[in-house]
């Protein structure tokens, strides 16, 4: 089982990273997981231009790292983000993967199992944890946990038992999650039926040519086949 861990906080040490790098120890004590942190701030990651040409092509026309990233997330059985909180939000190189990974429209976290991981100095970690939880649950995913941990700048974010012990807990849930399978919670189910076949789908399929690459993911994902 492939798990992709993204750290979004360009701080290769910093508390997000220390977190992730707890949850992937926790995971490698599975024999069967293959899991990696990818850091953001190793990748070079353009703006969105808007022109929705990937609708079409399937892919961005940009030549940078965010196919390959977007292609890496496509492979992996779960992934976990993990982000500081900037400025009461996520942080803006997180938004601008989010904008260019063809996340919602594509279903690109179809089936794949998530954890969400957010630290904060002050306040309002729990809307980083809201933001992320609502494209991984608008993208198709199957929502495992999260992780909102308030820690001083440049301290030990897992300075206490109770928050080791809730970091182990959240990443074998997500272990346990995959292992059997689990389809997650019905109202979140529910949420994501509403999204794509009353919202997402009829819109795509108004102009099927104009969202060729979308409709080519679904169907090599097994998504959903139209003719087109
Ligand atoms: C630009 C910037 C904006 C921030 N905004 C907030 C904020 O709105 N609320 C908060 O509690 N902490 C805020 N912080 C603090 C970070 O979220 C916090 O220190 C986080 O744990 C840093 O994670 P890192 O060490 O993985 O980079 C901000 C930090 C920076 C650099």
């Amino acid at each position: 089982m492939r798990i992709l861990l993204i750290n979004s906080s360009f701080r290769k040490n910093g508390a997000t990273a220390k977190i992730l790098n707890e949850i992937l120890r926790v995971l490698e004590t599975h024999n069967d997981v293959e899991a990696s942190i990818l850091h953001l701030s190793d990748f070079k990651l353009d703006y969105c231009k808007g022109c929705s040409r990937c609708f079409q092509t399937g892919k961005c026309y940009l030549q940078d790292d965010a196919e390959h990233i977007s292609n890496l997330i496509a492979e992996s059985d779960a992934i976990v983000v993990g982000a500081p909180t900037y400025a009461s939000s996520i942080p803006g190189q997180m938004k601008t993967l989010i904008d260019r990974g063809h996340f919602v429209m594509e279903q690109l976290l179809h089936g794949k199992y998530t954890l969400s991981v957010a630290t904060y100095e002050n306040a309002d970690g729990m809307s980083v944890i809201k933001s992320l939880n609502k494209l991984f649950l608008y993208s198709g995913a199957v929502l495992s946990g999260n992780i909102c941990i308030k820690t001083a700048f440049n301290q030990d974010p897992l300075n206490s038992q109770s928050k080791k012990d809730n970091v182990r807990k959240q990443a074998e849930r997500l272990y346990w999650n995959m292992t059997k399978g689990a389809k997650g919670n019905i109202i979140n189910r529910i949420i994501h039926h509403i999204v794509f076949h009353v919202g997402i789908k009829p819109f795509v399929l108004k102009e099927k040519t104009k969202y060729a690459g979308v409709l080519d993911h679904w169907k090599r994902r097994g998504i959903f086949n139209a003719t087109i």
